[in-house]
């Protein structure tokens, strides 16, 4: 990615910027306007999201084409809603970022093409946003918390351990081998026949639930690699389900609520053995911070079994608020305006990824899947 350097004699305050963020990775199209003061702190001045759950229930999950085509129909009328609501024409705008990977290419390509366009006609320094990166920072624009911090990734394609020692460095410690976490929860929800988009489904269910009813395993418990694995678990689900068919409501809550309590057990057991081995890199920070961010990083249960693992580990939780949990494009103007304020930006001719790891000394998981591989 070409990069330009800004020199760093200049004394001159820098004005608040003003960045407009494009995100179209996968089943969210959303644009967003926030504003980053020369302090470093962040406002959002207008967030929006259209998700396309509808274009794609009948099939169970996300269809490429169908999410492409969904994404040309509405991303102009989105953006044109979040300047509307942010109050700026685009010459007001310092800058227009984009999510140029990971995720799916046909979506990627909308957003690119149409961010482009805008930077061009308008002059505008452009950013490709790495998705990742962008759901990595939030908490800045939430908290204004700067790092060296932890980081439990876990999205619908990720599932991963890393340091974040700064802006666009990263040190992967672990990751998934096989599913992503939410991949597990939305194959879980559909098993059980709890629709989509499975994970709020399978927390909803889960709320009315016993845990311990179902035995379920709890995946790497103890491994000293700090990698995850939960294709075992979702296949247990099944094996439990289909040991109690015909399924009542109450046996799926019970189900649910037992998933969900070996997801925390597990989680909890892998971001232990990573704050012990974390915590000597991240000393220069009075206070040591374990952030957690992705779609899954919504869910209110595992948010408390980490919030009190973090505290017995001397430890802060810091999670984003679950509406910037889950994929939107504040997060990824955020993480343009990071990048600018540290003279990142990209040419006109960048190009999109499908896969883009935010760690790229890091070796792909070993018998990681194809969504695993992705990180
Ligand atoms: O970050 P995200 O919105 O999109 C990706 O970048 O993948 O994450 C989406 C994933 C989906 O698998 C979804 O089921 C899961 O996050 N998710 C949840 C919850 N809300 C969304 N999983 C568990 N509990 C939730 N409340
Ligand atoms: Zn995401």
């Amino acid at each position: 990615m070409p990069i330009a350097s800004t020199g760093s004699s200049q004394a001159q305050p820098r004005p608040t910027t003003r960045v407009l963020g494009i995100e179209t990775s996968c089943d969210e199209t959303a644009a967003a306007v926030i504003a980053r003061a020369p302090v470093g702190s962040g406002q959002i001045l207008a967030n929006v999201v259209r998700a396309q759950w509808d274009e794609h229930r009948s099939y169970g999950g996300v269809v490429p084409e169908i999410a492409a085509r969904a994404h040309v129909e509405c991303l102009d009328a989105i953006i044109a809603e979040a300047m509307r609501t942010a109050g700026l024409s685009f010459a007001e705008l310092d800058a227009v970022a984009v999510t140029a990977g990971p995720g799916l290419i046909g979506g990627l390509l909308v957003g690119a093409m149409t961010a482009k366009a805008i930077a061009a006609v308008h002059r505008l320094p452009i950013i490709a946003v790495n998705h990742l990166e962008a759901h990595a920072l939030t908490v800045g624009l939430t908290e204004g918390l700067a790092p060296p911090y932890l980081l439990l990734l876990v999205s619908g394609g990720h599932t991963q351990l890393l340091i974040v020692h700064d802006v666009g460095r990263y040190q992967r410690l672990g990751s998934t081998i096989d599913d992503a976490l939410g991949e597990a929860f939305d194959k879980t929800a559909k098993l059980l026949g709890l629709g989509f988009p499975g994970g709020v489904a399978v927390e909803r269910a889960a709320a009315a639930g016993r845990a311990g009813r179902f035995r379920l395993p709890r995946p790497m418990l103890g491994r000293l690699e700090l990698n995850f694995s939960f294709a075992g678990l979702k296949t247990a689900v099944r094996q439990q389900a289909r040991a109690c068919v015909p399924l009542k409501e109450k046996d799926v809550a019970d189900l649910c609520a037992e998933f969900q309590a070996a997801v925390a057990d597990s989680l909890v057991d892998r971001v232990q053995r990573a704050m012990a081995l974390a915590a000597k890199s991240l000393a220069p920070n009075p206070e040591r911070r374990l952030v957690v961010a992705g779609g899954v990083a919504a869910n209110a249960a595992l948010r408390q079994a980490l919030a009190k693992a973090a505290r017995r580990a001397g430890f802060r939780l810091h999670v984003p608020p679950p509406a910037l949990c889950t994929d939107n494009a504040a997060m990824v103007a955020w993480a343009g305006a990071e990048r600018l304020a540290r003279g990142f930006s990209d040419g006109l001719d960048f190009e999109v990824r499908a896969r883009w790891p935010l760690d790229p000394r890091a070796a792909p998981a070993l018998g990681a899947g194809k969504q695993g591989a992705k990180a």
